[in-house]
């Protein structure tokens, strides 16, 4: 436990972190922190005990590297109900899972049905494919608090649609999508569906068996507490993307050609073997604590947050007030004052961290009507505490007032 005094805001806050620089970190949107104890030491534990490359050697060290990635493989596998985990593509965050997905699966012509909350990592591979590609892309509005209406979906998709992309949750505003129903609409279809879950994974269940998931894009850097550099696709028995890159995988050496066998088709080159041990633990602590549980109190500190940003004059919140249908990230605006300004204030006079402008999704900040300044986003994670949303607040009144 950390002691942390708030010279400007004039109370005590006790965080939560295990060790720490001060404090009040606010923008687990972006990456989550502090992260669990055992993941540190997991990684680590990686680099002091094995240190090997993984598929790389015969040596025990090599194959306990080896081992070690399978283990991952696994655990995210029972934490998202995959039942095959070489279904489970390995990849340096969201993004790159998201390209693998729409630069693998789109060819020359399609039809993409996607909406008008998606971050940039689906925005812009799909502006560029639409230009390399002819590409045919339908944005469905969300309403004005970021959420869709998945019978629009539904009405958008046609016999030509070769994909629907749906975020699961708004990195912007928080707002959660029914991605269920939105499932059942693109299977009655026989449309392949691509969840981005950026924003979703670790706080709220997905069963991809269930929700009948063609591709989920996960980093395993945010919710589920992972470290930095982490990420995967899972890419179901419907589809098969072609590779973003190709080379060493360890196995058939003797062919200059991709093995066609997963994951080994597309993960070239040396794993990030400290992070995937990092992702076990994270893995393993989340499906301990639950996803529920942990979207269940992020919900409640946005929820406390947004209340008592109602009772402060100038400062408007856009998102959500259905507040189960909120994962944490809140946006809000002080008349008068630019967002970047209100983060410099937060960072310098309160030592408090949030993000500010467009998010990387002008999309969602031009359906929420924010798209001219942006926003100051305060994104809450499982280590956050009532006090430090007590603190965050009185810090945006004193800013309000002026
Ligand atoms: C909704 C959404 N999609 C995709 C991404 C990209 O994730 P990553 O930073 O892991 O590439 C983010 C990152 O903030 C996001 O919020």
């Amino acid at each position: 436990m950390v002691k942390l005094r708030l010279r400007h805001v004039g109370i005590m806050v006790m965080a939560a972190t295990a060790s720490s620089p001060t404090g009040i970190y606010l923008d687990n949107a972006a990456t989550s922190w502090p992260k669990p104890p055992a993941v540190v030491e997991a990684i680590v534990g990686y680099d002091r005990d094995i240190g090997a490359s993984a598929g790389r050697g015969g040596y025990r060290r090599a194959v306990e590297a080896s081992r070690l990635i399978f283990d991952t493989r696994e655990a995210v596998a029972r934490l998202f109900g995959v039942a095959d985990s070489r279904r489970v593509i390995f990849t340096l965050n969201a993004t790159e899972a998201l390209n693998l997905a729409l630069r693998g699966w789109l060819r020359e012509g399609d039809h993409v049905v996607t909406t008008s909350m998606e971050h940039n990592s689906v925005a812009r591979p799909l502006n560029h494919l639409k230009e390399e590609r002819n590409l045919e892309v339908t944005y469905v509005p969300c309403s004005p608090e970021g959420l869709l209406d998945p019978d629009d979906f539904a009405r958008a998709l046609t016999s030509r649609t070769r994909l629907a992309a749906v975020i699961h949750a708004s990195n912007v505003c928080g707002a959660v999508n029914d991605v269920a129903a939105v499932g059942a609409a693109c299977r009655e279809r026989e449309v392949p569906l691509l969840v981005d879950a950026a924003q979703s994974a670790g706080s709220i269940p997905i069963d991809v068996e269930t929700l009948d998931v063609d591709f989920l894009a996960v980093p395993g850097h945010k919710g589920i507490m992972g470290p930095l550099g982490t990420g995967f696709l899972y890419v179901g028995p419907r589809v098969r993307p072609q590779p973003l890159v190709q080379g060493g995988t360890g196995t058939n050496s003797e062919d200059t050609r991709q093995p066609e066998v997963l994951p080994d088709y597309y993960e070239a080159g040396s794993h990030n073997a400290l992070g995937l041990a990092g992702l076990r633990a994270a893995c393993e602590f989340v499906a301990d604590v639950t996803p529920e549980a942990i979207g269940a109190r992020k919900s409640a500190l946005a929820e406390r947050f947004v209340r008592g940003v109602d009772e402060i004059d100038g400062v408007t919140y856009f998102g959500p007030r259905d507040f189960s249908r909120q994962a944490g990230a809140c946006s809000i605006q002080v008349a008068g004052l630019d967002p970047a300004v209100v983060g410099l204030r937060l960072d310098a006079q309160y030592d408090i961290m949030v993000r500010t402008g467009l998010h990387c999704s002008p999309l969602a900040h031009t359906t929420l009507g924010t798209i001219d300044q942006g926003t100051v986003r305060f994104s809450f994670g499982y280590y956050n505490t009532e006090a430090q949303v007590t603190a965050a607040l009185q810090a945006l009144a004193e800013i309000a007032r002026g």
